[in-house]
């Protein structure tokens, strides 16, 4: 049997991403700062759960004690405290990939994200970056992840819209809505994911996974409103105000917007055509006009 860590594996990447896999017969330890809560299902018990947090070296070390895989999905979108970009997506990586090679751990996984580059204007970018090469310092045969935007019935990102457009009168286009994604459905990662663990040919490899179709910002928004059958005025937002605001709103806790946010929608999130992407693993990924309106219908307005 298969013994996996997933740090992160609570995350919304992770649960489907455990679920697949103890499906498959693998003993999976789910690796997360926060314990479940008791609104949380039974787990099978081929789940285990740790609370182990990637800034610390015992936590990461008795997290992975055992295993023979190992995966990285632990991502943040904004910094407060100990948990800045540099801890969690550089110091952090290179904790798991060392400690994984250390401890004879086979294969490790580490996921990234599209946009992530030495010279991106955003810090969480430029640390996804900075963490992708610290991994593949302590461990080269990891195989690395980068997905575009992940979208599947418990996402952040349409979930998130479909409950703003049905409250707001307006949103905001931020730097005019033209940042290019290719959205990517959260099934079709986690197939990704399998056929990676399934063949040692994948090892070493950097992977970008993308949707079928590339779409604008203004397009996703306009598609989540006429899904859930509301018009909301989309106001262009130019890139410095947004910044502006996003540095005020930052000094809150649980900032809506952060400015790295904003600095995140300067460059787009596509497939870059240099890497390999699911179609090489055999995984045809699907559309998001035949997912998002299934689980998008509970926040249809009636006409
Ligand atoms: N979702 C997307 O559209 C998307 C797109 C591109 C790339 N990605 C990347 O894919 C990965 C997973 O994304 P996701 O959407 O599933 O994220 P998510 O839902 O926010 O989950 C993040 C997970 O990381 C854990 N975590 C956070 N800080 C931690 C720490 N210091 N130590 C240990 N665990 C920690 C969280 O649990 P606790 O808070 O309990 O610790 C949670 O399990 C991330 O690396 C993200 O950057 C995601």
């Amino acid at each position: 049997m298969q013994h996996v860590t997933v740090f992160g594996g609570s995350g919304f990447i992770g649960r489907h991403l455990v679920e697949r896999l103890t499906r498959a017969g693998a003993s999976v330890r789910i690796a997360a700062r926060h314990p479940l809560t008791t609104a949380e299902p039974p787990r099978p018990a081929r789940i285990q759960y740790v609370a182990a947090n990637i800034l610390d070296d015992a936590a990461v070390e008795a997290a992975i004690q055992g295993a023979d895989t190992v995966i990285n999905l632990v991502g943040i979108l904004s910094q407060a405290h100990r948990q800045t970009f540099t801890a969690v997506h550089e110091d952090g990586a290179h904790r798991v990939a060392a400690t994984a090679r250390r401890l004879g751990v086979r294969q490790l996984v580490h996921v990234s994200a599209l946009g992530a580059s030495r010279t991106a204007p955003a810090q969480a970018d430029r640390s996804k970056a900075a963490g992708e090469a610290a991994v593949r310092a302590a461990f080269p045969e990891a195989t690395i992840i980068r997905p575009s935007l992940v979208f599947g019935p418990d996402d952040h990102f349409f979930n998130g819209f479909a409950t703003l457009a049905r409250r707001l009168p307006a949103l905001p286009l931020i730097g005019g809505g033209r940042t290019r994604f290719q959205p990517v459905y959260v099934a079709d990662v986690v197939a990704g994911f399998a056929a990676i663990l399934a063949s040692p040919a994948n090892r070493g490899t950097t992977y970008e996974f993308g949707g079928p179709r590339v779409s604008t910002f203004k397009e996703l928004l306009e598609f989540v409103c006429a899904t859930v059958g509301v018009q909301p005025l989309l106001v262009p937002v130019p890139y410095w105000a947004a910044e502006l605001l996003g540095g005020l709103l930052q000094l809150f806790p649980k900032a809506p917007l952060t400015r790295d946010q904003v600095r995140l929608l300067r460059t787009d999130k596509v497939v870059s055509g240099s890497e390999p992407t699911l179609a090489n693993i055999g995984v045809e990924a699907k559309a998001l006009e035949t997912i998002v309106p299934g689980y998008l219908a509970v926040y249809r307005r009636r006409a």
